[in-house]
């Protein structure tokens, strides 16, 4: 129902802030704008539940038809991530604990435990009782359930349901003691009844006791969406169900297993980055999206569209108008971005953009949050830009189909969690940022790339990236050696294979799991210091990390210079079946990363997306049955030319030879076949 032909645009919608003259407004801006799909009644539990099962639905009523009667879908929202004071009033046993034990207060959002039982009954209630008198409302396009799932508790009820899920997953305390390698400090435990949730403690924790935590809350979260999920679905099957991942690697949910359980990947985006990191953040952002909604339920309802026939679309759920966080203030998009980042967010198969607000509140924590109408009202910049944006996506009505891709980059919640841990070699390890530092390093040289986790499907791929999966168990061995033995290049960087899925080290050499795959032998980690970098002998620089690394069967591709490591390997190349294995013992630099996906990209026969873009200008094609789309991003601050031929149709003009992007400039073409 969703899919009505059109691409998505609209925003988190809060009537309920508002006297309802401003809604007769908003429905003629909305109108203005194009706006088709806003989400409404995110944070509106109090308003719908003002006290234990008693409903004020009249307002709600009101809105969802002058919405319906303006042409605009909602996705309706169950307002579960704020409950009413009278909740936490009555139920103060399912208000959240902190790992040092302090129970936290009501007077924020989220103050809940989603492990307790008085939480999910009012959860489920509230939501049925949404269910019940809307599911069949024309207006509805889309359940969102909840906001951003992404809390942590650590009651005492939290604690019965980990033991729970331990002796599922363990079987017995031999096995657990086994993987939690409890010999070590005399940590071994006897009873079930010894183990708690890992609180703060006097010194250094178990790391198989922190990562079967976050294992385990990430299921107990999941929960709570499934139990609602469930009874959405039940009342009206066709409607598809989902809930918007909040992205970030603090983040306590391992977003591919989730992405099973949703019938639409929706994330919420906002880059930490004023910069050009902006676009970098978005661009991997949106490829890791992708990624997921490859595991988006099978069963999910035809409203669905699909990108391909095995990929179902995405959605941006949210996004900023304009200020984006930075560290310590906020800073306005610059003219233009806004669409720049929304386009290509469709550029890599979201069915459109969606933004966090509609319309700026007065007060309340967010007063300041940016909005598609801001606090100065629809004679804004913003505004205009709004407008723009809503008939640039109308003009891209047409565009469908899969991203073209043949570089994979690995992700995996359960390393990135790992490496948060403490006690590792050094404190600056983080799965993400070297995921990101891969992408940028492939991003930036013109490759089109796709994100995968371990066990996925890699047909097409041609290049596959491993950065720092330090979690390898043996299933992911195979699954890294079919790929390498069927042909595939393989490019795998420091820490991957160190440990297995227990975060237990494997021995005799490192990176134990994939030594073999990789024909080298690591003796010893040799971390860096902030300021410290390491020389390559081809030139380049390295920091944070560097190996004692001997090389078993592998070539040597480029050595350490100076130091302790000077002239020995730093980054090797091994045949391996019918494929190629490259390792990287350090993070290269910018530049020279660059260099290293050039060679290892043309090694495995990768060309550029747009070979003939200039630096600067990023190049995405979208692809159904033999027709093409190609989106072109001026990120830099310079007119640029681009050779192109085909229909422009952001201005609906023919282009014979080049496009021209002025500074900031975005164009999508609908190519014409050489
Ligand atoms: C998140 C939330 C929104 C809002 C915005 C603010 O993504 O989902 O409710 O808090 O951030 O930028």
């Amino acid at each position: 129902m969703w899919t009505d032909g059109r691409l998505c645009y609209g925003g988190d919608y809060n009537p309920e802030q508002w006297p309802a003259q401003v809604w007769t407004e908003d429905i003629a801006l909305m109108r203005q704008a194009k706006v088709n799909l806003v989400t409404v009644g995110v944070f509106a539990w109090s308003r719908l539940e003002p006290a234990p099962g008693r409903y004020t639905f009249g307002w709600l009523d009101e809105v969802l038809d002058l919405l319906h009667g303006a042409g605009i879908r909602v996705a309706l929202a169950t307002p579960t991530a704020s409950p009413p004071p009278w909740f936490s009033l009555a139920h103060p046993g399912a208000l959240p604990v902190t790992a040092d034990g302090v129970r936290l207060h009501h007077g924020s959002r989220d103050t809940y435990c989603a492990a307790t039982p008085a939480y999910r009954q009012a959860a489920r209630r509230i939501a049925a009782a949404l269910a019940d008198r809307y599911a069949e409302h024309p207006a509805l396009a889309l359940w969102h359930v909840h906001n951003e799932y992404g809390t942590i508790c650590h009651c005492e009820q939290t604690a019965r349901e980990f033991r729970r899920w331990l002796r599922t997953r363990h079987g017995d305390l031999t096995g657990l003691n086994d993987a939690w390698v409890t010999s070590f400090w005399g940590q071994h435990y006897s009873d079930w009844a010894q183990i708690s949730t890992p609180r703060a403690t006097q010194y250094l924790p178990n790391p198989g006791h922190l990562l079967d935590f976050r294992r385990f809350w990430s299921d107990t979260l999941l929960a709570a969406y499934t139990d609602q999920r469930d009874l959405l679905r039940a009342a009206n099957p066709a409607v598809p169900v989902t809930t918007n991942y909040v992205l970030g690697d603090w983040v306590p949910v391992d977003h591919a297993r989730w992405a099973a359980e949703v019938d639409l990947v929706a994330i919420d985006h906002y880059p930490s980055a004023a910069d050009g990191g902006a676009e970098e953040q978005t661009a991997l952002a949106a490829d890791l999206a992708r990624g997921w909604a490859r595991h988006a339920s099978a069963r999910r309802p035809p409203a669905v569209p699909a990108a391909t026939a095995s990929t179902p679309a995405w959605l941006l759920m949210e996004s900023a108008p304009s200020q984006i966080h930075t560290a310590g203030r906020m800073h306005s998009k610059e003219p233009g971005r806004m669409l720049r980042h929304s386009l290509a967010h469709v550029a890599r198969g979201s069915h459109g953009a969606m933004f966090f607000q509609w319309r700026a509140p007065v007060g309340g924590a967010e007063r300041f949050h940016t909005a598609l109408v801001p606090h100065a009202g629809p004679d804004s910049r913003v505004f205009r830009e709004t407008v723009e944006l809503g008939a640039a996506l109308e003009r891209l009505a047409e565009v469908r189909g899969g991203v073209e891709a043949s570089v994979a980059l690995t992700v995996d919640a359960a390393s990135g969690w790992a490496l948060r841990h403490p006690g590792l070699p050094s404190t600056r390890l983080d799965h993400h940022l070297e995921l990101a530092a891969a992408h940028r390093a492939f991003w930036r040289a013109g490759y089109g790339c796709a994100t995968v986790t371990p066990g996925d499907p890699l047909d097409g791929y041609r290049l596959l990236v491993v950065p720092a999966l330090y979690l390898v168990d043996d299933a992911t061995t195979d699954w890294l050696r079919e790929y390498l033995h069927g042909g595939g290049h393989l490019l795998v960087t420091y820490l991957s294979g160190t440990a297995d899925e227990h975060a237990r080290v494997r021995l005799g050499g490192y990176p134990g799991a994939l030594r073999d795959l990789l024909g080298v032998r690591v003796e010893e980690f040799h971390p860096l210091a902030d300021d410290e970098h390491v020389r390559l002998r081809d030139g380049g620089t390295a920091r944070i990390w560097s190996e004692t690394l001997r090389v078993a069967g592998a070539q040597v591709v480029s050595s350490y210079a100076g130091g302790v490591l000077d002239a020995m390997p730093a980054v090797t190349r091994h045949r391996s079946g019918a494929g190629t294995a490259w390792y990287v013992s350090t993070r290269p630099d910018d530049a020279t990363y660059r260099r290293l996906a050039d060679t290892t990209a043309r090694a495995a026969g990768v060309v550029p997306v747009c070979p003939a873009a200039p630096d600067g200008v990023e190049a995405v094609r979208r692809r159904h049955a033999d027709v093409s789309w190609l989106f072109l991003f001026n990120h830099s601050d310079r007119q640029q030319r681009v050779p192109a031929r085909g229909m422009e149709l952001l201005s609906a003009t023919p282009v014979e030879a080049a496009v021209t992007l002025p500074p900031g400039g975005v164009a999508v073409l609908r190519e014409k076949a050489d």
